[in-house]
């Protein structure tokens, strides 16, 4: 599918408890998503299924965000991120998205799955930002110069990416044991 909406500057804001989730393929193509996913996207499961998840890729999202979790993903271990996804109305929706590597009985890497949740405001204000800086970056010196921004802005705070994020988005009390337990009912 081959769907292009134009951008509105309009939030989708949903229930903290709504998670979204989908499986792809290891070149991205989604094999599975949930109700959640299609009612807050806007798309149906026949739209989605089969498609590139960068279907839901917003311009104001740095290419380099996605560059780091596919190298943590290929190279089998699992991430998170924080991101702004694009619904097909146009509007934008914020989610923490943690991915994770799903691997067959020869313990071969057989596809991806990403959990996500409601960003919390304090989380979006801090990323938004950042990514507005990266992405101007990236616009005149490519994604080496957004990457090597993100690494001057994590040496400033003495912290890891992984660190940055671990502070940032570790759900916290009961949203984080109901997310354990959903996860584990997707397997
Ligand atoms: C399991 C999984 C879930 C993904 N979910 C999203 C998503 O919700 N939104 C998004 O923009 N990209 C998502 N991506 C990343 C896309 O595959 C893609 O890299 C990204 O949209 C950037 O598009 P581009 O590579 O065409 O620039 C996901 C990737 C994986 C492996």
């Amino acid at each position: 599918m081959i769907y292009r909406p134009i951008v509105l500057d309009q939030e989708i804001q949903f229930s903290k408890k709504k998670f979204i989730v989908s499986k792809t393929d290891l070149k991205g193509n989604i094999l599975f998503v949930n109700k959640n996913f299609c009612e807050i996207s806007g798309y149906s499961e026949e739209e989605l299924v089969g498609s590139p998840h960068n279907t839901l890729r917003h311009p104001d999202m740095p290419r380099s965000i996605f560059f780091l979790v596919w190298k943590s993903l290929l190279s089998g271990r699992d991430v998170s991120g924080v991101v702004k996804n694009l619904a097909k109305s146009g509007k934008y929706y914020w989610v923490i998205s943690d991915f994770s590597v799903k691997r067959d009985e020869a313990g071969n890497i057989s596809s991806f799955s990403s959990f996500r949740r409601a960003a919390p405001q304090q989380v979006i204000d801090t990323v938004e930002e950042l990514y507005a800086t990266m992405s101007s970056i990236e616009k005149k010196h490519g994604m080496e110069g957004s990457l090597s921004y993100l690494e001057s802005f994590l040496e400033e705070q003495q912290m890891s990416y992984d660190d940055f994020l671990g502070e940032l988005i570790k759900p916290k009390g009961l949203l984080g044991k109901l997310l354990e337990a959903f996860k584990n009912m997707f397997g």
